[in-house]
């Protein structure tokens, strides 16, 4: 492995630490030990707000200050995020955007390596017009960008697709994506949940229409908020049918209909937010915020190629693709066993997980040291020897 970089990687900060070599950061981030202050202090708001003041002051703006921390770590202008229950809800709420039965721009261009969430919310939409075209992969790992852009033509509205998958960790190249949709007049949604907190995004830049998620991975915030990223200039050419009085441009009216949808990015929100899940996801959004996502996306490149490197050389199946470029933060490796092995690194006190026909998903983050990455890759090559014997 190349050198350490040298930087404080705030394991003081979470207490399941102590308990063994966690690698699963793509699934369930470890508690920050704030974040136990921070739920203190959502009961104690709680107890001493006696009237509907709690709304129309810190918890009425919280919601918004959230949604514009993450939309900084997505890249994107302060008033871009809106919170949401998860990226389940999110997605849903951008769908409800689109009238696919009264137009002939009714297919929606997705991956075959997209959350299961994703495909089944595309495939909901078919009943009501839509035609969904799943671009294939040849190898369970990764989709040519070529096939993605092919796919993009006059009749798509809309292009969704995992910004990094879940099964893989293949990372897709969005600016030809989102080009080829500008230039034949299709919306782009990418679901950041698993590489928002581990690389640098740029929604911005990029001009990507939306961006879906949550905070539990690599945010480390907890099964708590789902975000989601609308560009800005587009926000308020949209009206989701899933919406609710919190979307409303005077939610305290309690305004009979026709619905006024507010002109910020409150139009995608829906009813109550969840408030509990703001203070949990408060502690985690400010330590990535602090460690800063490149350095973060740094030392994932450096340990992830070591990896991958120790997986090529003991003869394993690396079932993420080898180039760093075309990569999440997540390496993974075919077993033979995922649940048993699973099992048995957790006896070891090395922590992962399986998917079927992926293997072992391992996932270091910024709070992991080098010598628990060699370790837990060393845990599994006698443990996979042990196997074969
Ligand atoms: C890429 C990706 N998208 C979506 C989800 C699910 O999101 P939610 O449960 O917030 O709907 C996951 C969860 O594992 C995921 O990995």
């Amino acid at each position: 492995m190349t050198p350490e970089t040298q930087f404080n990687r705030r394991r003081e900060d979470f207490p399941t630490l102590a308990s063994g070599i966690h690698l699963l950061s793509h699934s369930l981030g470890p508690v920050p030990r704030a974040t136990r202050a921070s739920m203190q202090a959502y009961y104690e708001a709680w107890e001493h707000h006696t009237s509907e003041d709690a709304w129309a002051t810190s918890w009425w703006e919280m919601s918004a200050a959230v949604g514009d921390r993450i939309g900084a770590i997505l890249g994107g202008d302060a008033g871009s995020v809106q919170v949401q229950p998860n990226a389940s809800v999110a997605l849903s709420s951008v769908l409800s955007c689109f009238d696919f039965t009264s137009t002939k721009r009714n297919k929606i261009v997705a991956g075959a390596l997209d959350f299961p969430s994703m495909r089944y919310l595309l495939d909901a939409q078919t009943p009501i017009g839509a035609r969904v075209e799943t671009v294939p992969s040849d190898d369970r790992i990764s989709i040519p960008t070529e096939r993605i852009v092919e796919a993009i033509d006059d009749a798509t509205a809309l292009v969704a697709l995992s910004h990094v998958s879940f099964r893989s960790s293949c990372r897709v190249e969005v600016e030809p994506i989102v080009e080829k949709a500008r230039r034949h007049g299709a919306l782009v949604l990418l679901d950041t949940y698993q590489s928002a907190g581990a690389m640098e995004l740029k929604a911005r830049e990029w001009q990507v229409d939306f961006l879906i998620g949550g905070t539990i991975k690599w945010l480390c915030g907890g099964p708590a908020c789902g975000y989601l990223y609308v560009r800005p200039d587009l926000q308020r050419s949209l009206q989701p049918r899933l919406t609710g009085w919190v979307a409303h441009a005077a939610p305290f009216d309690f305004a009979t209909p026709p619905m006024r949808y507010d002109n910020s990015v409150r139009r995608f929100a829906q009813g109550t937010p969840s408030i509990p899940a703001l203070y949990s996801v408060l502690p985690g959004l400010q330590i990535v915020d602090e460690i800063g996502v490149p350095t973060i996306r740094a030392e994932s490149e450096r340990r992830t190629e070591w990896m991958i490197e120790f997986a090529v050389e003991h003869g394993w199946k690396v079932n993420s693709p080898r180039e760093v470029n075309r990569r999440g933060g997540s390496v993974m490796i075919y077993v033979d066993d995922g649940p048993g092995m699973v099992t048995r690194l957790t006896e070891r006190k090395v922590f992962v997980d399986c998917r079927p026909g992926v293997g072992l998903r391992m996932s270091p983050h910024f709070f992991n040291t080098d010598e628990e990455v060699k370790e837990a890759m060393e845990v599994l090559a006698e443990l996979i020897n042990q196997a074969l014997r």
